[in-house]
């Protein structure tokens, strides 16, 4: 009796040690995210950006300027002033193998194609690459949400988004809403695959 007990409490201590070295997520954790962000973390809500496939590089440094206050988002704080460093390379890893799905919102194709040549104009692909899949700190671009696209690119170009990397606020100084709609209609087009 005594040796079935210590059995199963070492077994409980060994899967509780296994876990946190795979470094999963609570599922919990993970589900709070997506149920602001989208099923799979593809987001069919208005100025609510999917986060699915993000470079996992770029997921860890916006949760830590959103927990530092460097990036303050309202609607995230509750969720990111709590978390470790442990946690949010553990839900970075997890979000950035989500599969990414393309936004449902409807595309122009005459503005797309305007923001082709823009985009071709003001070397987009240099940083987010050709495919706009992103790489490192730079977000993926390709089937974003466009409605948070283009508010993304206002923000930079307006100075109101804290802590924004100067990299991308240069590129956007400038801008007409317009040019930004029409990128925003163009990086909505490439696949996320
Ligand atoms: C209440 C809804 C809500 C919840 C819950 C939420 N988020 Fe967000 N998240 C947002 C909104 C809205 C934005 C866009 C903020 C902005 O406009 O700058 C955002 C932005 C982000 C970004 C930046 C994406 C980008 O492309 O710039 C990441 C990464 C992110 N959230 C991850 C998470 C993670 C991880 C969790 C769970 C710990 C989470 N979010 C929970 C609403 C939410
Ligand atoms: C010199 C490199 C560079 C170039 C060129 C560049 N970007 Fe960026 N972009 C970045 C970086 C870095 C970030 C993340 C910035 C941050 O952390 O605030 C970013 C972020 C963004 C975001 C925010 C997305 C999100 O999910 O929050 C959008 C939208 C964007 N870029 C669009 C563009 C477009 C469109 C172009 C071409 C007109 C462009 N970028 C050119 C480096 C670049």
């Amino acid at each position: 009796m005594k040796l079935t007990t210590s059995a199963v409490a070492l077994a409980l201590f060994a899967s509780a040690a296994g876990a946190q070295e795979a470094a999963t997520p609570p599922p919990s954790q993970l589900e709070t995210c997506l149920s602001c962000h989208g099923e799979g973390g593809n987001s069919n809500t208005p100025l609510v950006p999917s986060i699915a496939g993000q470079p996992e590089f770029f997921i860890t440094n916006q949760l830590i300027y959103m927990r530092e206050g460097v990036r303050p988002t309202p609607q995230m704080t509750p969720f990111v002033e709590k978390l470790t460093d442990a946690e949010i390379e553990s839900l970075a890893r997890a979000i950035a193998a989500l599969p990414a799905a393309q936004s449902e919102e409807s595309i122009d194709s005459g503005l797309a194609a305007r923001g082709q040549k823009l985009s071709e104009q003001l070397r987009c692909a240099s940083c987010h690459l050709p495919n706009l899949h992103g790489q490192e700190q730079m977000p993926r671009l390709a089937g974003q949400r466009i409605d948070y696209m283009a508010a993304a690119m206002k923000a930079y170009r307006d100075s109101q988004r804290p802590g924004a990397d100067p990299m991308m606020s240069n590129v956007v100084v400038g801008l007409s809403d317009a040019d930004i709609a029409a990128l925003a209609h163009f990086a909505a087009t490439k696949d996320p695959r």
